[in-house]
């Protein structure tokens, strides 16, 4: 297998605590989310309903959705409160010269 690197957004665009909604080509929108130094990128798109997440609030590794509230655990994918209940797609990534990668398989 072959690992197709794409560009997402420089590491510094997304402090601690922050989030960065990135939208590539061909693909659903993702959200870059810094947790406490460390990078991790998850789809936009909250599970339960239509409702970007980029636009809730992230307090440690746990993103709340600004639509009905419910949360995510942004390092796992996982749904942590209602209504959510299906885990977010958790995307591998690359930090490599101050910019993040996404990871592709083909
Ligand atoms: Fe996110 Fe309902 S759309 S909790």
């Amino acid at each position: 297998i072959s690992v197709d690197r794409r560009l997402l957004c420089e590491a510094g665009e997304v402090a601690p605590g922050g989030m960065l909604r990135v939208q590539l080509e061909g693909m659903d929108p993702l959200l870059v989310c810094n947790v406490d130094g460390k990078l991790y990128a998850v789809d936009d798109e909250c599970t339960h309903a239509i409702a970007s997440l980029s636009e809730g609030r992230l307090q440690g590794n746990i993103v709340f959705c600004p639509l009905h509230g419910g949360s995510f655990d942004v390092c796992s994918g996982k749904a942590k409160s209602l209504p959510c209940k299906q885990a977010l797609r958790t995307w591998p990534i690359e930090v490599t010269d101050g910019k993040v990668y996404l990871l592709l398989k083909n």
